[in-house]
């Protein structure tokens, strides 16, 4: 079977990660989450009290920036910055707001692209986030924009972050989820967006097992055209 590129993206708390690891166990894909690379930087860029507006100065934090993965026995992949494993720094409300900040800033972006870009070169890879069919591959095979309520959203990364023993308030939750949403969407470089070749699915009733298997169907159709 030819391997190749999938896109998927959506919103903060769509699901992506998720559907991305249960997809590419189906298909022996491996899958990254590309937020990683903006939870790193953005992170890395706080605890070095690096402001944001300091252009050349995160510029050179990138370069000097070493991200690795590892997978872990129970499924999970571990991210480690720098040869530190800060997968539950990552992991958390904050890093993600920082990572918005970030995300926003074009020569981080462009600093980052080259980075996402070799990671799926070779095919047979997964790669999630917000601009993957739009920017990053725009020629990539198969392409999903996964949605789902900011409720439903708010409700599943509460019950992540309680299952990693975080601390969690629904409200806050939603209130950054609706926050990011509009960050992500209206910024100038690489807004989120629906990739027009990019299949639209709202998974706020369905479960993972059902979006995976809508896109293994969709992932069939296009194998048979090629
Ligand atoms: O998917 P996530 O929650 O880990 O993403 C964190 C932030 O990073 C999100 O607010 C938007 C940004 N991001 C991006 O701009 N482009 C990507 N390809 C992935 C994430």
């Amino acid at each position: 079977m030819k391997k190749f590129v999938i896109a998927i993206d959506g919103p903060a708390g769509s699901g992506k990660s998720r559907i991305g690891d249960m997809l590419a166990q189906r298909l022996g894909y491996v899958h990254i989450s590309t937020g990683i690379f903006y939870r790193a930087i953005g992170w890395k860029a706080d605890q070095h009290q690096i402001p944001l507006h300091d252009i050349p100065a995160l510029q050179a934090l990138i370069v000097h920036t070493a991200i690795t993965f590892q997978h872990r026995d129970n499924g999970n992949t571990a991210v480690f910055l720098d040869g530190k494993d800060v997968s539950d720094n990552l992991a958390t409300n904050e890093a993600g707001i920082l990572a918005s900040k970030v995300s926003a800033i074009p020569e981080v972006r462009q600093g980052l692209f080259a980075l996402q870009r070799r990671a799926g070169q070779d095919g047979g890879v997964i790669l999630d986030g917000r601009d993957i069919g739009t920017v990053v591959f725009p020629d990539a095979e198969a392409k999903f924009y996964l949605d789902a309520s900011p409720e439903e959203r708010a409700r599943r990364r509460f019950l992540q972050l309680q299952e990693q023993g975080l601390a969690a308030d629904f409200d806050r939750l939603l209130m950054d989820i609706k926050q990011r949403d509009y960050d992500d969407t209206h910024r100038q470089t690489a807004p989120l967006r629906q990739a027009e070749d990019a299949m639209y699915i709202d998974s706020t009733s369905l479960s993972p097992e059902d979006v995976v298997s809508v896109m293994e169907e969709h992932i069939r159709k296009i194998l048979q055209k090629i």
